[in-house]
């Protein structure tokens, strides 16, 4: 008898094949990177790389953005990691590229994974807003980091076959998008009313459509993370302290919170709407091959600022922690955080936000646990990407609770 029988050699054949599967995440539960869109909330350095911001200004360039994590700036707006930090960290994922810092020329740049989200971003193009009179932040929309996830998918495979077995052992994050939507509206004196019967359709949609083309191009797992609660941002509170400004009641606060209900409600039929697309998308897609999450970023935020202390935050949940202003939010436009005049606190960990706009480090790891627990349907336990299986296993790994 041979020390190596036909069985054993079979046997360790199919073991290493299974092994070699789980390492290439081919099939049985590993994301081998994550590609992500959005905003200033998921940007890790490419608004830096934007002519039309000036090219590497913006506040979150300078000190003393970065401060508790990195230790610099980096183009984060925050004073540490971003929620997609906390999520690559979970998931034992190195960091995704940030599509405009990187060369855009090799497949190499890109192996990792590509973060798409820019600071200012707006869900719906430039155009949309012409024709109401409005002017969006920046130029930059889901339509061009969906044009840009094409352009990096031609980059990174040159056969069909090649591509699509990457993105099926990709993880992908389709939001959160739509807050610069909401703020070139509203500041624009768009009552609530009308942004909800004017806005929220279009920005649904636009998700859905960038949802759609992940998918086309072989996405298995992708989650899409809902609006923030945008009546408890500090900048939105002192923009309409005292009543001013457009079509929002300055009187219409929540007596618990102190957050604005109207714009919470605007936040809350957004993430309505979402959920029904949603829903929709996985019925375009039945059984088990695809998996579309949706996360509860809404109730992550609500539920820290309603109780910090059981969060381990400090009782000004709606102050920011960097500004100016002194007031119950310690937000004034004029003295942006970092800027002359603005001093940051000095424990970002008990403040949920950083500058009156963004969130601390501490509040995105929640953030990040909230992305993490997002509901995908039971029958996906078949589904080739093991979804709720990786990511419950990533929330332990980043201290979720
Ligand atoms: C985004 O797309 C619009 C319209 O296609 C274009 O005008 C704009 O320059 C693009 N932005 C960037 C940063 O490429
Ligand atoms: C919005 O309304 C305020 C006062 O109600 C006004 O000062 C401001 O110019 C208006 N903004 C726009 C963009 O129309």
């Amino acid at each position: 008898m041979t020390p190596f029988s036909p069985h054993l050699v079979a046997a360790a054949a199919a073991l290493l094949g299974l092994l070699a599967t789980a390492v290439a995440g081919g099939g049985t539960g590993a994301y081998t990177r994550v590609f992500s869109f959005g905003d200033s909330l998921t940007d890790t350095g490419n608004a830096l790389h934007l002519p039309s911001t000036g090219g590497g200004g913006g506040p979150a360039s300078r000190p003393p953005y970065g401060e508790t994590f990195f230790r610099r700036p980096t183009g984060r707006a925050s004073d540490g990691r971003l929620a997609v930090d906390f999520i690559v960290e979970a998931l034992r994922l190195r960091h995704p590229a940030p599509y405009l810092a990187a060369g855009g020329e090799t497949a190499a740049e890109f192996r990792h994974g590509v973060n798409f989200a820019v600071g200012g971003s707006t869900a719906l193009p430039p155009e949309f807003y012409e024709g109401r009179g409005l002017k969006p932040f920046v130029p930059v929309s889901l339509a061009n980091q969906t044009a840009w996830f094409d352009k990096v998918l031609q980059i990174l495979g040159s056969s069909d076959h090649g591509r699509r077995k990457i993105m099926a052992s990709s993880l992908f994050i389709v939001g959160e998008i739509g807050v610069n939507d909401y703020l070139v509206s509203l500041v624009g004196n768009l009552t609530v009313g009308e942004v909800e019967t004017s806005v929220v359709p279009h920005i649904v949609a636009a998700i859905r459509s960038t949802v759609n083309e992940v998918i086309a191009a072989g996405a298995t797992t992708v989650v899409v993370p809902g609006m923030i609660p945008l009546g408890c941002e500090p900048q939105l509170l002192a923009l309409y302290q005292g009543g001013g400004g457009g079509g929002v009641a300055g009187d219409d606060y929540d007596p618990e919170s102190g957050c604005m209900t109207r714009l919470n409600g605007l936040a809350e039929h957004h993430n309505r709407e979402l959920r029904r697309a949603v829903a929709e998308l996985r019925g375009a897609h039945p059984g088990a091959s695809v998996v579309v999450a949706y996360a509860d970023l809404y109730r992550a935020v609500a539920d820290i600022v309603a109780s910090p202390g059981r969060h381990g935050f400090g009782g000004a949940p709606l102050a920011a922690c960097c500004g100016a202003g002194a007031g119950a939010y310690n937000f004034d436009m004029a003295a942006f955080c970092g800027a002359a005049g603005s001093t940051a606190c000095a424990d970002p960990s008990t403040y949920v936000s950083w500058d009156g706009v963004h969130f601390t480090e501490a509040a995105n790891r929640h953030i990040a646990c909230a992305v993490l627990e997002a509901g995908a349907p039971p029958a996906v336990s078949t589904a080739p990407m093991t979804w709720p299986a990786a990511a419950e296993a990533g929330r332990s790994r980043i201290g979720c609770s």
